[in-house]
């Protein structure tokens, strides 16, 4: 019989070693440009851009002709912009002060008035000039926009006025943070604004979730094997299930995400876009262009939730107080900053079909929520039942249904399960879990997500960026859905409060449960 406590240890996969030794700059690192930074002063910049920045110099992933310019309203100048980004870089941890004194030198700043202050954009461009000479950078620039949302469009008009945007010297690049825009028509409005100066080959969206390493080998161990693909389809598999779940809450972003909540601040972006990997055809060649094409064929495959079916294919939920890690935590409408009354979702729990052949009537059960038990993003392919029971008369009960598992973060691995016979004389089953852990063997370099998508910003390559077809069918997708929540009208999903330290409220286990199936958690 199949049992759950009778699981053998797992299996371990070995694999050999595939080093990345040294690192050439020939052949990896980015072309000659310099990256000039919006929101310097902010949280984005501490937290993740220089350090990441810092880290690609360090391993000389980038070129020597960078430099990296922050800007912002803030009184500094290029001592005290270093002084603090140090601290930054030294909080990340692995600091190292040869590479440090390396990267500090590249390292300026730019205060400016106000992000519409004509002045100010053309002191910019004069620093900008002046530093593109002396790195020689050809003119090759990256505007990072890490700013707050509501400014990009204003930022990137500006910097078209001042005839930043024009590649007649050197390529010109927009780099955006979602959200972009906070629905369908905000985002084409914003799009508008882009279009002004920079066109669609320009503009780099970034969902920092496709720039992970385990997201990304979605696509390798599809189409690099012959034994996924096969099976990959209605015949074999029974559902999908997606998880993005969060042991923490809010934290200081009250502002944000009472304007969002979990569906534009997960759904719109990770995890419609880590579905997009899992269901869509293979291209015929990976390239950026041809892998992006098939993930918005997928998008634009998804059957709409529909008014009528909204409260049967979505469940949505806010946080109460509880018990994380030990600890007690607060409800979200007690965090800091969050009216009392707020209903906002922080969980939604949804079933989505995607209507073309290889997928019709499978089942993708995806869900996001915060405060969770235990930080875990995974995806479960769960494969059809047997389809005759052969061993009836000699076990008893179910034989369990084979699964592939494939744990994005934090625990990166692989797993397959199945059953083999148990030792001994009686026949028994047992189920046992092939296992591979993702980093095991590799003592090469490795890349977080940010390092990846500004590495590849400044290769030029935009395999790992959304497109704006691709972004606007996000939004189409949830369009329905946003709205009842948004107006709470007779019709709307009913928000339900779930204790902090549970994987969410009991209608999401509902949700999958009345299909016969059953979420896997962890924690
Ligand atoms: C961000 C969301 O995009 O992703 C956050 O705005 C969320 O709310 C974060 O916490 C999760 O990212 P990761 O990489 O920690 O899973």
């Amino acid at each position: 019989m199949a049992d759950e406590k009778q699981n053998g240890p797992a299996a371990t996969i070995t694999v050999g070693n595939v080093e990345t030794t040294d690192q050439p700059c020939e052949e990896f690192c980015s072309d000659p440009c310099g990256i000039v930074i919006f929101g310097a002063s902010g949280d984005l910049t501490r937290r993740k851009l220089i350090p990441s920045l810092y880290r690609l110099s360090k391993n000389g992933l980038v070129s020597k002709n960078f430099f990296v310019l922050g800007a912002s309203r803030s009184k500094m100048n290029d001592e005290s912009f270093r002084a603090d980004m140090e601290k930054a870089v030294r909080e990340d941890g692995g600091f190292d002060a040869k590479a440090w004194a390396e990267f500090s030198s590249r390292l300026f700043y730019a205060p400016v008035d106000g992000f519409t202050d004509r002045a100010s954009y053309d002191r910019l461009k004069a620093a900008l000039s002046e530093k593109n000479r002396v790195f020689s950078t050809t003119g090759n620039r990256i505007f990072y926009l890490a700013t707050p949302p509501s400014a990009y469009g204003e930022i990137a008009g500006m910097l078209g006025e001042a005839g930043m945007s024009d590649e007649s010297a050197g390529w010109a690049r927009l780099v955006i943070e979602k959200p972009f825009g906070r629905d369908l028509q905000s985002a084409l409005e914003l799009n508008s604004a882009l279009y002004k100066h920079f066109k669609e080959e320009q503009i780099y969206r970034i969902d920092h979730y496709l720039g992970k390493d385990t997201v990304q080998n979605i696509l390798m161990l599809r189409f690099a094997n012959t034994i996924f693909e096969p099976i990959w389809n209605r015949r074999y598999i029974d559902h999908v299930q997606i998880t993005v779940a969060e042991s923490i809450g809010i934290e200081k972003r009250a502002g944000y995400y009472e304007e969002a909540g979990v569906l534009r601040d997960m759904f719109q972006n990770h995890i419609l876009q880590v579905l997009s990997l899992v269901a869509m055809e293979p291209p015929s060649v990976y390239e950026s262009e041809l892998v992006r094409d098939e993930r918005v064929k997928v998008l634009r495959a998804l059957r709409p939730l529909g008014m009528d079916n909204m409260r049967s294919s979505l469940v949505i939920g806010q946080y109460a107080a509880g018990e994380v890690d030990g600890r007690r935590v607060a409800g979200y409408r007690d965090e800091e900053g969050v009216p009392k009354d707020s209903v906002t979702p922080t969980f939604a729990a949804m079933k989505v079909f995607i209507d073309n052949w290889r997928w019709q009537d499978v089942p993708f059960y995806i869900r996001s929520g915060k405060r969770f038990p235990k930080k875990f993003s995974e995806i479960l392919i769960q494969f059809k039942a047997l389809p005759h029971r052969m061993f009836k008369e000699t076990l008893y009960g179910e034989i369990g249904p084979n699964a592939l598992i494939l744990q994005i973060q934090p625990d990166e691995r692989v797993q397959m399960k199945f059953h083999t016979k148990n030792p001994g004389s009686r026949v028994k089953l047992r189920d046992v879990i092939m296992d591979f852990a993702y980093k095991q063997g590799y003592t090469g370099l490795l890349l977080d997500a940010y390092e990846r998508v500004i590495l590849d910003c400044m290769i030029g390559d935009k395999m790992l960026f959304v497109r704006e077809d691709g972004m606007r069918l996000c939004w189409s997708f949830l369009k329905d859905a946003l709205e009842l929540i948004d107006e709470q009208g007779p019709y709307s999903p009913e928000l339900l409060f779930y204790r902090s330290g549970s994987t969410g409220p009991l209608e999401s286990d509902f949700l999958i449960q009345l299909d016969g199936k059953l979420w896997r958690n962890h924690g």
